[in-house]
């Protein structure tokens, strides 16, 4: 059993939480995410790992309550227990020696881009943060993403934190200004996709992180299968992350759409069941 040390709601849907898992906060590194069980009956959802604490021995998980087992986490408080937690998983984030990078995370995703640019910033390299979100309201992990980013800009979609625009926006415009030698992008498929195409055109390495399209996250389920390079892919074994302008996002959006009517369903009566 894993002990739930701190909870907080960082907007209307998502939930941070501070877990007591010792082993685990020992090895995580950055990209890599855990699989857990909400209780005996729970589905096996991965997720990943925003921050570690090695000292107090916990792992931070950022968690949008948007289907049936990501509902019942929501609910639970400080003090009570996840049942199984598997982790770390995945390859790390390979950082390959850059100098200057921009992270860019989109609504959730900024939750898991975030632990790169922490990594990246606690090793001396310089790191600048774009993160795009609805509205004010749904706006995550501000203050921690401008204690770390040399420059941080945060978009809206509706301008009502008075920067109405696409985080794409704000790369270009940031583009102009610095020379960057990597850009990590973790957000929506159609944003990491804009993200890349922006990067092509200047020959900048861009890493994106498929975590988002996984579903088991065990290799099994096939459902984050992806065409890499012409190659035959897994999002949880092969990644999650991986070279953006090697990923073929035309199929990846075609897959994606195949599971809509099941989700939009299942969604639907998670709701209804609230
Ligand atoms: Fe099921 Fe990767 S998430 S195979």
């Amino acid at each position: 059993m894993y002990k739930i040390i701190t909870k907080r709601q960082l907007n209307p849907d998502v939930y941070l939480f501070e877990i007591e898992a010792e082993a685990i906060s020992k090895k995580v590194q950055p990209g890599q995410f855990i699989i857990l069980r909400v209780d005996d009956f729970g589905e096996r959802v991965p997720l990943t790992i925003a921050d570690h604490n090695e000292t107090k021995g916990t792992v931070t998980i950022i968690v949008q309550a948007i289907g049936s087992s990501t509902i019942k986490l929501s609910k639970l408080n400080e003090g009570d227990c996840i049942t199984d937690i598997v982790g770390p998983l995945g390859k790390p984030t390979e950082f390959e020696g850059a100098k200057r990078v921009c992270v860019v995370g989109g609504g959730v995703g900024t939750a898991i881009a975030y632990p790169s640019a922490k990594y990246l910033f606690n090793h001396e390299i310089k790191v600048d943060m774009i993160a795009g979100f609805r509205n004010t309201e749904m706006i995550i992990l501000e203050d921690e993403m401008q204690a770390i980013a040399t420059n941080c800009k945060i978009m809206t979609d509706d301008g009502s934190n008075g920067n109405k625009g696409f985080v794409t926006d704000a790369l270009k415009q940031m583009m102009e200004e610095v020379d960057y030698d990597l850009v990590i992008a973790i957000g929506p498929i159609p944003m990491m996709r804009a993200i890349c195409d922006c990067t092509l055109t200047k020959q900048i390495k861009t890493i994106v992180s498929l975590n988002p399209i996984m579903i088991d996250g065990t290799g099994m389920c096939g459902g984050c299968r992806v065409t890499v390079d012409g190659k035959t892919k897994f999002a949880c074994v092969d990644g999650p992350d991986f070279d953006g302008h090697l990923v073929d996002f035309t199929n990846l959006v075609e897959r994606n759409k195949m599971y809509k009517e099941e989700e939009g369903h299942k969604c639907r009566l998670t709701k209804e069941a609230k």
